[in-house]
């Protein structure tokens, strides 16, 4: 490796690029104050189309219908029916809480406890990583057969120019680029976007929050023995981290990619093998355990109903085969970190305790009745932090909207790497 690659040199170099931001940073604050930014009103844009029905052929279906509010924006069913009648997907859709915080693709060099430099696969958008980011994401719903099933870019943009909030958007891009299919629907992806970064998707309001910045009295004794198993012989905090690794408090996931062995659905479901080969089959994103509460049934199959038996999985799963049936593919299967923890079924029902206090206050209110959660107290405050969202240094030019140049040339070809993901 070049000195110049090494990530410790370019660790040293960080806060340097800080001081660059420092001023982008109080530019973008300054156009807060004199009236709404075009983040602002991207992502009010995005979030009409979040909620547009319209936009699905035949229609009916919209990122909504798959990403309820009520259940942290997941499904509450185990796999989500497409537009189309009698298609269906074979995952379980997650929650959109702190996805646009998901670091991108990358293979990464890791440290061991001994210090051996070991590299892993992390990141990247869905169970299985195939967006790189989530700009990349947002695109391939649209054209999904088994989800918003449009034939090309032409169609959603047909679309959009009848939509209700058809002016809203023209105003925001101008008319050279509504004409443009390419253009179009470029920004109305940049909206979604920037719709996720929305405040209201990164509260970091539960109460493990209040608990790890030191307020000891915010988790009952149960939560605490929970945590205690979490941190010890569950070893759940070796990949769901508690620590934080970026700048906002922790995600409760490293992001890595590991086979579980969870109970097979059916057809076998490569995962990041897809991506990467033999060694990734059956290999899924270790998920974020904020609001996992809310977002019932669990892992990337939705094959396991409650946090109860996804505890008594993690405990016993190597103990009870005749329990948790065939898997996909036993080979890849992680038998070192879990499978046969030992834990009592004290320390099981801790563990289940502790899970609540991964839920975000201002979802808790949002299941009665409001349709979107409050977004009092948005970690990173300002919304200039804006700026260090994973997505944003490759994807999104300063000139914010549209700079022409960040547009690919145009195509007919509808953006759906998703093929061989899913089932037809
Ligand atoms: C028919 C149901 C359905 C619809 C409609 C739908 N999604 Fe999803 N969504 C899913 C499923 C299922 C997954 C997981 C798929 C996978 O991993 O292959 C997913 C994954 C995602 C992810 C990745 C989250 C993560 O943790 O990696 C994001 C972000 C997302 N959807 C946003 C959207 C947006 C934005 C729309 C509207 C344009 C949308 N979805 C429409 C079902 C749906
Ligand atoms: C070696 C890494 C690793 C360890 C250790 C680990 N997990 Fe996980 N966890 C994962 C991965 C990867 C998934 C997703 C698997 C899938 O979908 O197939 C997951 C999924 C989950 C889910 C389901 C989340 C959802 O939204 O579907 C829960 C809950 C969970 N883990 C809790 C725990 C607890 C509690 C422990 C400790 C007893 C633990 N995990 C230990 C990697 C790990």
């Amino acid at each position: 490796m070049e000195w110049w690659s090494s990530h410790r040199i370019v660790a040293a170099l960080l806060p340097c690029l800080f001081l660059v931001d420092m001023v982008a940073i109080e530019s973008v604050e300054a156009i807060e104050d004199s009236g709404p930014t075009e983040q602002g009103i991207a992502a009010k844009i995005g979030q009409e189309i979040f909620l547009d029905e319209s936009l699905s052929r035949p229609v009916g279906q919209a990122c909504v219908s798959c990403h309820s509010p009520a259940f942290a924006f997941a499904d509450p069913r185990p796999v989500s029916p497409g537009a189309v009648k009698g298609r269906e997907g074979r995952r379980n859709a997650p929650s959109l809480m702190y996805a646009a915080l998901i670091p991108s693709f990358a293979y990464e060099d890791l440290f061991t406890e001994d210090g051996r430099e070991i590299y892993a696969y992390e990141g990247g958008l869905f169970h299985d990583g195939r967006a790189r980011d989530l700009f990349e994401q947002v695109q391939q719903p649209f054209f999904d057969p088994n989800e918003m099933n449009l034939t090309d870019l032409a169609e959603l943009a047909a679309r959009l120019r009848r939509s209700a909030y058809a002016g809203e958007m023209k105003n925001w891009i101008g008319p050279q680029r509504w004409k443009d299919d390419r253009q179009l629907t470029y920004h109305a992806f940049r909206a979604l976007v920037e719709f996720l970064k929305d405040p209201m998707f990164r509260p970091f309001d539960a109460r493990i929050d209040d608990y790890l910045a030191g307020n000891s009295g915010a988790l009952s004794e149960s939560e605490r023995r929970g945590l205690e198993v979490f941190r010890g012989p569950g070893k759940c905090a070796d990949c769901h981290l508690l620590e934080p690794t970026s700048w906002t408090p922790p995600l409760l996931s490293d992001f890595g990619y590991d086979n579980l062995g969870v109970p097979s659905r059916g057809e076998k479901d490569s995962g990041l093998g897809a991506k990467i080969g033999d060694e990734g089959m059956g290999q899924f994103r270790a998920p974020s355990l904020r609001n996992v509460e809310l977002t019932a049934p669990y892992m990337h199959n939705g094959s396991i109903q409650t946090l109860q038996e996804v505890m008594e999985f993690y405990n016993k799963r190597d103990l009870e085969p005749q329990r948790w049936g065939v898997t996909d593919f036993p080979e890849t299967v992680n038998r070192e970190d879990m499978g046969n923890l030992k834990l009592t079924d004290q320390q099981v029902k801790d563990l289940v305790a502790l899970m609540a206090a991964f839920t975000d206050r201002s979802l808790a209110v949002s299941k009665y009745g409001k349709p979107f959660p409050s977004s009092r107290k948005p970690v990173p405050a300002t919304a200039a932090k804006r700026l260090y969202f994973p997505d944003w240094t490759h994807r999104l030019h300063a000139a914010f909207p549209g700079a022409p140049d960040e547009v690919p040339p145009s195509t007919d070809k509808p953006p759906n790497p998703s093929k061989g993901a899913r089932a037809k």
